[in-house]
């Protein structure tokens, strides 16, 4: 048979605006910028080497001196702002977390050297007692092994006091215990730190994408895991339950954390809110791009570049990512 010469021309032709690179650049709907990056980083005490960490190639646990560096580099890269994660050496931790409210901390301590040394960087602290506690949990843990809200209340209140007076930008509260946000902003009010911001991890999922986290920090939970707190990855409409809240308690910022498997989650918060918001493209994210690279399965930078232009494109303003340094350059 004769192949059918009847076929109709498109009269609708998208791929004129994608015909040229000058066009696609045009018509070009998200961009990367190295302003939308937030750098975390696992820092150390003492005087050594960078530590390696094994799980997250090229991402290190840095004493002061390499992290007054990489705090360099970050500018010159045009990123704003790092986070900062405390390894806490084993014998100060406690299944109280009282190193968390130590002023002489290790993480106060950072924050200071780094503010002065560097001002114009954007210093963002985690609000979570899992690396101070020996149990590894982010809040207090009762007789039956049950995470304690309230009582944990007043201990984010004073962590976050103390890193307000080290002189922290933002506080990020990443415990999911209830009624957080509130606390912190009022203990922050009434000691004068109505400036220090508050970026809420609004909707935390327990996932299994924190492992690498939880290597470079030794933080694993020792009993039991993080579901009586962090979210179902199953709930959607719970995600916007808790960030409704967290914007009536007052944060400043919302973040949905992990990234990529929520891009949903964070589209419908976008949808709900005029805050800014962030996403935390986690540990896990990170190590398994590096990992299929390192087989010569992927090309790294151009995963992490669509991964993350993804989520901008999703409705994320900042994004918290190690691929910070690796990918700014490229843009
Ligand atoms: C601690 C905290 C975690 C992460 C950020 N803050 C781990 C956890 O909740 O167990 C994970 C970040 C990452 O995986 O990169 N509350």
């Amino acid at each position: 048979m004769e192949p059918t010469q009847t076929l109709t021309p498109p009269y609708f032709r998208p791929r004129r605006n994608r015909k040229s690179p000058a066009i696609r650049r045009l018509v070009q709907e998200t961009l990367l910028t190295p302003s939308d990056f937030v750098y975390p980083q696992f820092i150390l005490s003492g005087s050594g080497d960078p530590v390696p960490i094994a799980s997250m190639p090229g991402i290190y646990r840095l004493p002061l001196e390499a992290l007054l560096h990489a705090a360099e580099k970050t500018l010159q890269l045009g990123i704003p702002a790092m986070a900062l994660f405390p390894v806490i050496n084993p014998e100060l931790k406690d299944p109280h977390g009282s190193e968390a409210l130590n002023p002489n901390g290790i993480l106060p301590q950072t924050i200071s050297a780094l503010k002065k040394r560097f001002p114009e960087l954007c210093l963002i602290t985690d609000i979570a007692l899992d690396p101070y506690h020996s149990h590894g949990h982010d809040g207090l843990v009762g007789d039956a092994g049950e995470v304690l809200n309230d009582e944990t209340l007043e201990r984010l209140a004073q962590m976050a006091l103390v890193q307000a007076e080290a002189g922290v930008d933002m506080v990020a509260p990443s415990d999911m215990m209830d009624g957080r946000v509130r606390v912190i902003r009022e203990r922050l009010d009434s000691h004068g730190y109505t400036q220090v911001s508050i970026l809420s991890y609004a909707a935390k999922y327990a996932s299994s994408f924190y492992g690498p986290f939880r290597d470079a920090l030794s933080s694993s939970p020792s009993k039991g895991d993080k579901k009586g707190y962090q979210m179902d990855p199953a709930n959607s409409r719970e995600a916007l339950l808790e960030a409704t809240l967290d914007i009536e308690e007052g944060a400043d910022i919302l973040m949905v954390k992990p990234a990529l498997p929520y891009l949903d989650i964070l589209c419908k918060i976008r949808e709900i809110t005029h805050l800014p918001l962030s996403a935390y493209h986690v540990s896990g994210e990170y190590a398994m791009v590096m990992a299929a690279a390192q087989k010569g399965w992927l090309d790294a930078d151009q995963v992490f570049h669509e991964s993350l232009l993804s989520i901008k494109r999703a409705g994320a303003d900042m994004i918290f990512t190690y691929a910070a340094h690796q990918i700014a350059p490229l843009l």
